[in-house]
């Protein structure tokens, strides 16, 4: 059994028994801002930035969480804590906040403390995501273009992280019918790539870093510090629209996200990127990043891909 905490409601409960009610605005509308950080050395990586777009997916969502964000940063880093002694020292950690309206208003006799938003922290050993993505540091990543294309932001604003991702997930199920390791990037409505399902899209070409303008993506907290190392290293970045022609023809292709934080494509579309290698670009880039992070994240993923199959038998730590 796991001896997780969960931040539920203004209370920590064992995470067996954090429940999310059949009749939440979650549930019937997919009506749900979450985040996604991760720690570096037990430290969460930049949690002020994903807070941000938490209170930013709210406000467009039009839901009151309850919680100021500094609250919300002190119950974060207090469930945290609460975790850490669960697994060894050299854990790092995905840290999960899920926000929705809370159970709809037609069901309120079901819910004596009366109806109020659903807040949840959660915090889950990286072990399992990083072990498991740890090949494909070295095999690279197949990135292909799905039929399903990415919702006008008119619409639906990609901006706000919100768990209405059903055009994410028929992306994902279209790449996967065309092979193991392909990941979907998506076309906005005028034809030019905007991200993955859970992750942006880089292009080097001539010794320019190219990427998607901001228009019809989620503003990735990794997507920035790929650009903010850039900066700081001297290498022309350009936001501008890319079309499937400028990725068939770029010197490198790689996706950024915060678990993993960047991985090189392999190829795009069945064509091989430069030698199918990681790019000088994206080496630099990388080596700059576990420096400014403060973790070798890509051996930190190999040990843990090693230790994976005992850490899920014996389910956790005792
Ligand atoms: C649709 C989408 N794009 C991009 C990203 C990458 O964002 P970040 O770098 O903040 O993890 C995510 C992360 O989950 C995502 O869901």
């Amino acid at each position: 059994m796991s001896k997780r905490v969960v931040y539920f409601n203004g209370q920590f409960v064992a995470e067996s028994e954090a429940r999310i009610s059949i009749f939440d605005s979650a549930l019937m509308y997919g009506d749900m801002a979450f985040e996604m950080t991760r720690t570096y050395n037990q430290r969460p990586f930049r949690l002020r930035e994903h807070l941000d777009r938490l209170y930013g997916s709210l406000r467009l969502l039009e839901i009151d969480c309850g919680l100021t964000i500094d609250r919300m940063e002190q119950v974060t880093l207090e469930t945290l804590e609460r975790n850490l002694a669960t697994e060894p020292p050299d854990m790092d950690w995905q840290i999960m906040h899920d926000v929705s309206r809370g159970p709809l208003e037609v069901y309120r006799t079901a819910f004596r403390e009366g109806i109020r938003a659903t807040v949840s922290i959660n915090c889950w050993p990286l072990i399992t995501h990083m072990g498991g993505f740890a090949p494909n540091y070295s095999s690279g990543v197949h990135v292909v273009i799905p039929a399903q294309q990415t919702l006008p932001a008119h619409l639906v604003d990609p901006k706000a992280k919100t768990r209405s991702r059903l055009h994410y997930q028929m992306a994902n199920l279209q790449a996967a019918r065309l092979g193991a390791g392909r990941w979907p990037v998506l076309l906005d409505p005028d034809g030019y790539l905007s991200e993955g399902p859970g992750w942006n899209i880089f292009l080097v070409k001539d010794g320019e870093l190219l990427t998607p303008e901001p228009r019809n993506i989620l503003l990735g907290v990794s997507r920035a510090t790929t650009m903010e190392l850039a900066r700081d290293l001297g290498i022309p970045i350009r936001e501008t629209n890319l079309g499937r022609y400028d990725a068939l023809r770029a010197d490198e292709i790689f996706c950024t996200a915060t678990t993993y934080a960047m991985v090189h494509a392999t190829s795009f579309e069945g064509q091989t990127v430069g030698d199918g290698s990681p790019g000088p670009m994206f080496k630099r880039l990388i080596e700059t990043w576990k420096l400014f992070a403060g973790v070798d994240f890509v051996s930190q993923a190999r040990h843990y891909a090693e230790r994976l199959t005992l850490w899920e038998r014996t389910g956790t730590r005792e």
